[in-house]
């Protein structure tokens, strides 16, 4: 697996996992949007046939959450057609691709951690389209398809709760988080090692879960991110979903169990504390210059 072509690798995730695979010795192409829209088969297909590559990561995915509602066509073209297409060139040359999907597949009202086999449910246009994206890459790649769920993820490179966090402390003397929704929240580094990992191991073809261990509902997350600020966490007050209507339902428990990767003779993402204190440094600092 040296050569290795990443789709949507100007996004928060597709940045980290590229700059991981340099880190790893990889020949890396990565393909923003403009390079390669994933919804064009030929284009698609050619960017395979010039660069080619021993594996794809699939990074490119429709995520605006809440505009997939009113827009599920559009989000679906991405997320689902564009997965397939990606899945289908993959399939024509013989190799392995990781595709990166999402908690939002369940139904998020379970009491226990989501295993990879519990069924899907998604209550989202998103989640609806992520979920046929999900089932074209098995269905074209039953041998050489990944597909990786991640969750509550964040980085330096691209809009997400901690690095907001750290800019309201500066700008507000005390915000609020919801208490009503748990989850685990997730590096993009750590989901880039993880990938990188399940596909160098050549791990059977299958869905895991990339997520961190533990869980933690959003005001404990916002709680622990003033805390490394070393302002008070008290400062965060606790509120409910109620108190933000937004287009699509957010789930109320999206915590992932991890058990296919000991299968894979893998270690899956350690706990979400210890992600979080060692990704601080370098979100703090894109925080600033954001
Ligand atoms: N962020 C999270 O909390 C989270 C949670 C669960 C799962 N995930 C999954 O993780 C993956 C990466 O997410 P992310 O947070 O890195 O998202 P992101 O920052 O929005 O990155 C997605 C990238 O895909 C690009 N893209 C959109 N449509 C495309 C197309 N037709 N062809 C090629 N590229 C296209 C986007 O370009 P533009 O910006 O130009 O549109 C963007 O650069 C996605 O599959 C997402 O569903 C994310």
């Amino acid at each position: 697996m040296s050569r290795w072509l990443v789709t949507g690798s100007a996004g928060m995730l597709g940045r980290d996992l590229v700059a991981a695979l340099e880190r790893d010795g990889a020949q890396v192409v990565g393909l923003t949007r403009r390079e390669l829209d994933i919804t064009d088969e030929a284009a698609v297909r050619a960017a395979v046939a010039r660069c080619r590559p021993d594996a794809v990561v699939n990074c490119a995915a429709w995520t605006a959450v809440d505009d997939a509602e009113a827009r599920e066509g559009e989000a679906s073209r991405v997320n689902a057609t564009g997965a397939a297409r990606v899945a289908a060139a993959c399939a024509a040359a013989g190799i392995p691709l990781a595709h990166m999907s999402t908690d939002y597949v369940f139904g998020g009202d379970a009491r226990r951690p989501y295993a990879e086999r519990d069924a899907a449910a998604p209550r989202s246009a998103y989640g609806r389209s992520k979920l046929a994206g999900e089932r074209a890459v098995l269905r074209l790649l039953p041998r050489a398809g990944y597909v990786v769920r991640t969750a509550w993820l964040y980085g330096a490179h691209g809009p997400n709760f901690v690095s907001t966090m750290i800019r309201l402390e500066r700008e507000r003397p005390t915000v609020e988080a919801v208490t009503d929704q748990r989850g685990q929240p997730t590096w993009t580094v750590d989901v880039a090692e993880r990938v990188i990992a399940l596909v160098r191991a050549r791990a059977a073809a299958g869905v895991y879960h990339a997520t961190s261990s533990g869980e933690a509902t959003w005001f404990e997350v916002a709680r622990e991110v003033f805390g490394l600020l070393g302002a008070d966490p008290a400062r965060v007050r606790a509120t409910t979903s109620a108190a933000f209507s937004r287009p699509a339902p957010r789930p109320g428990y999206s915590v992932l169990g991890h058990g296919a990767w000991a299968t894979a003779g893998l270690e899956p993402i350690g706990d979400w504390r210890l992600a979080l204190r060692r990704a601080f440094p370098a979100l703090a600092a894109s925080a600033v210059t954001a």
